[in-house]
This record gives C-alpha cells, sequence and structure tokens, in this order.
C-alpha cells in the first residue's frame, strides 16, 4: 500500500519588493535550491534559476511580458506556468514558486526545512 507524504510548506519572507529591480533577476536560495525571483511590477513570479538546456542562470535572463530568455542559448521559459515559450524550448519545463506581495515584501512558499533562520535569506543578481 502506498501512503501519501505531506509536505509542510511555509512562507518565507526573501526580499522587500522596493530592493527588486522591476523586470531585473535576482537570486535567492533555499536550502539546496537556487530560485530566480523576478519583480514585474504588479506581482513577483519565481522559478529555478536553472536553464534544463545547459544549466544557463535564469535571473541574468531578459524578461518578456511574463516570460524569461535564457542569457547563453535564448531558449524561453514562461514565468507563470514553467512551460518551454519558444520553438528551442517548447518541449522542457522549469519548476515555479508559488510568490505573493504583503505590505512591501516578497515571500515564496517553500518546504519547511528549507530554512532555519529567522531572517531574510540573501539574495544576489
Ligand atoms: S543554457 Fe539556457 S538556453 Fe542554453
Amino acid at each position: 500500500m502506498n501512503q501519501a507524504t505531506i509536505e509542510e510548506t511555509v512562507w518565507i519572507a526573501i526580499a522587500r519588493s522596493q530592493d527588486l529591480p522591476l523586470r531585473e533577476g535576482r537570486v535567492v536560495v533555499l536550502g539546496d535550491q537556487e530560485i530566480a525571483v523576478f519583480n514585474l511590477g504588479d506581482r513577483v513570479l519565481a522559478v529555478s534559476n536553472h536553464c534544463p538546456h545547459r544549466n544557463g542562470p535564469l535571473a541574468d535572463g531578459i524578461v518578456s511580458g511574463a516570460t524569461i530568455v535564457c542569457p547563453l542559448h535564448a531558449w524561453k521559459f514562461n514565468l507563470e506556468t514553467g512551460q518551454g515559450a519558444n520553438a528551442l524550448s517548447t518541449e522542457h519545463c522549469i519548476e515555479t514558486f508559488p510568490s505573493r506581495l504583503s505590505d512591501g515584501i516578497v515571500f515564496l512558499e517553500a518546504p519547511r526545512q528549507s530554512t532555519t533562520k529567522n531572517e531574510m535569506p540573501a539574495m544576489s543578481g
């Protein structure tokens, strides 16, 4: 018999929205995951920082609408769904992470064990 595993998650404050430049990526490390966070103005979206092609840093890519273009070989991904968004990447997908903005603070939802500190994780990019 299979047993379902319920993973407990928490909302982690990662940055003040004013510290995320509009339409640029920043990297946040939670546990063993590098997450690229993008401020689109009316919302913040978060995806894996690793391009599935050759591991390019998606946080350094170019934001176009709600998509990101990898800086290395131009694979394009939808930041909302993670789905490949051009002919090069259409059969590929990147992981997305739930995010929200509240009172000027950006939160990411992550497994509880992702952080043990009560402070915002370091951001780079
Ligand atoms: S590493 Fe991203 S397109 Fe090649």
